[in-house]
């Protein structure tokens, strides 16, 4: 089978196209819901985005540094905190005035992160609530320069660095951002590429201001997406007798925790090289199913590099024999839902005898599961985390809103029927 497009690098491969002026085809562009808030809004800001023939395929003719327009609509980042972080980094030093605003869920998520050190380069935009965080709705006033400056993230946070980088394109001097543990490095891969005065010093991304549109390549082909790949990874282990195949997966290792851990855990797990692609080693993932494994404890270091699969580790390490301990995980609380909250709810309802910690989580397996009704918290990842753990639950499991899946992986539960139906093999 095939994982969709990344998600983070297709965002990327649109937002960076905007600061363009060629045009730039994109195969297996991500399908879901959050992609195409990004691309709503840069079309919005003056971007060309057009729909190629094959599903997948579009092609983004921007308008160059300094050329957006200015909206005649408020920006709405649907779901996706990806589109307005760094859609924030966009726009500050971009000469216009915007609204971002997102569902119930995007507005419930912290945005002082980014204003703060964006405010602290001379943007002006503000957000709604008190003065310990601010929130969507955000204004954006129109400004014509930023000034360079030295940030150090309290947290990493690929999207803060994103949002810092873009901002630093259009700034004064020099800006230059570190953060404690290193989180995924699409950014200054793709703007370092195409000729963007972006680079890595010593661990500290440093960017200097982009005088010109960006080189872009002739075409961009979209590896598959690690986070959703997760899913039949996880599935494959769990179900005895069970193969899977993944084709075109993305395995930079900022995005390969998972699979590190899982090895730890006893899994074998192997890669196939195949060709690079949008920069970024890639492979076919191969196991088999009904494997033993074993707990093991994810240190907070390990963290930024398997943020987005840890709902779904906690349904593996269910199943492995011991103890498995997850701290520094405080970030999941403000994802699309307090994904530690749901992740614990859930399991506990399905059997599973795991104690929730301020910033993990503490798993004893193995457990006997039990099908359950479960809570998605309008949260794509814990609705198909939870159908991973459906498949080796005595009974059915009930996912009350499975169709959040589309946010990263339409078609999602389609595929899982289809795939268990036979082997996860295709
Ligand atoms: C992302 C960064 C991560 C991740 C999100 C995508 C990105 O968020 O959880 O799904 O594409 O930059 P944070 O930057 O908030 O950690």
């Amino acid at each position: 089978m095939l994982a969709p497009g990344d998600k983070s690098i297709s965002h990327r491969a649109l937002l960076f196209g905007a600061l363009g002026t060629t045009s730039l085809p994109i195969g297996n562009l991500a399908p879901g819901a959050d992609v195409r808030s990004t691309g709503a809004c840069l079309r919005a800001l003056g971007v060309s985005i057009a729909d190629g023939r094959a599903p997948g395929t579009v092609t983004v003719r921007g308008v160059g540094p300094g050329g957006f327009r200015t909206p005649a609509s408020v920006l709405d980042c649907g779901n996706s905190g990806t589109t307005m972080r760094l859609l924030l980094g966009l726009v500050a030093g971009a000469r216009v005035g915007c609204i971002l605003d997102g569902d119930a869920s995007l507005r419930s998520r912290p945005m002082r992160r980014v204003l703060g050190p964006l405010r602290a380069m001379g943007a002006r935009m503000e957000g709604q609530g008190g003065p310990d965080d601010e929130r969507a709705p955000l204004r954006v006033e129109a400004v014509a320069t930023l000034r360079g400056m030295a940030h150090r993230l309290p947290i990493a946070s690929a999207q803060v660095k994103s949002a810092l980088v873009l901002a630093g394109l259009a700034a004064d001097g020099e800006t230059r951002v570190r953060e404690p543990e290193p989180s995924r490095d699409h950014t200054e891969r793709m703007l370092g590429a195409w000729g963007a005065p972006v680079r890595v010093e010593a661990r500290e991304v440093v960017v200097t201001r982009l005088l010109a549109p960006l080189a872009l390549p002739d075409s961009l082909d979209v590896p598959g997406d690690p986070s959703s790949a997760a899913f039949w990874v996880g599935a494959g282990l769990l179900v005895p007798g069970a193969s899977v195949v993944v084709r075109g997966v993305d395995v930079n290792p900022t995005r390969t925790g998972f699979l590190r851990v899982l090895e730890r855990m006893g899994a074998r797990v192997e890669l196939e090289p195949e060709p690079e692609r949008a920069g970024d080693p890639v492979a076919t993932v191969r196991l088999r199913g009904g494997q033993s494994l074993r707990g093991t404890e994810i240190l907070p270091a390990e963290v930024p590099s398997l943020l987005d699969e840890l709902p779904l580790l906690a349904v593996v390490a269910s199943q492995a024999s011991g103890e498995t301990r997850v701290t520094g995980a405080r970030e999941l609380r403000v994802k699309e839902s307090d994904r530690l909250k749901q992740l614990v709810l859930g399991l506990r309802a399905m059997g599973a005898d795991i104690d929730e910690l301020d910033d993990g989580f503490v798993l004893r397996g193995p457990a006997s599961l039990r099908g359950a009704s479960i809570d998605a918290a309008h949260d794509h990842r814990i609705a198909m985390s939870f159908a991973i753990a459906g498949l080796v639950a005595d009974g059915w499991t009930e996912v009350d809103g499975a169709e959040w899946a589309d946010i990263s992986y339409p078609g999602f539960f389609r595929q899982l029927g289809t795939s268990t139906a036979g082997a996860l093999e295709e």
